[in-house]
């Protein structure tokens, strides 16, 4: 499956929601994660994210490994989200800082 990482925490732009033809994205108050069991591999969200925060789950780094189990636990818990809204009010502040897992809001 595609995997979110750390660059969506307080950005969450939704961009990947609207291309993704099977659903599978689930919305937190500050992150977006993707549900492995219903992601297809097609890879359409990739590109969309303007903070570059999704990756195949063979291609995330050392200290990504973690957002692996983070996007199957909380796609679990967190609604479905179907439609594009904007991004949060911060976005452009937050992108690519680091050290953002400490901002995850469940
Ligand atoms: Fe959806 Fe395709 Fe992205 Fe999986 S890889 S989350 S199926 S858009
Ligand atoms: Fe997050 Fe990027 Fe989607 S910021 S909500 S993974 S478009």
């Amino acid at each position: 499956p595609y995997v979110v990482t750390e660059n969506c925490i307080r950005c969450k732009h939704t961009d990947c929601v609207s291309v993704c033809p099977v659903d599978c994205f689930h919305e937190g108050p500050n992150f977006l994660v993707i549900d492995p069991a219903v992601c297809i591999d097609c890879g359409v969200c990739e590109p969309e994210c303007p903070v570059d925060a999704i990756r195949p789950h063979d291609r995330l780094e050392a200290d990504q490994m973690q957002y692996l189990t983070l996007n199957e636990e909380l796609s679990q818990v967190w609604p479905l989200i179907m439609e594009k809204k904007d991004a949060l009010p911060d976005a452009e502040r937050w992108a690519g800082t680091p050290g953002k897992f400490a901002e995850l809001i469940r």
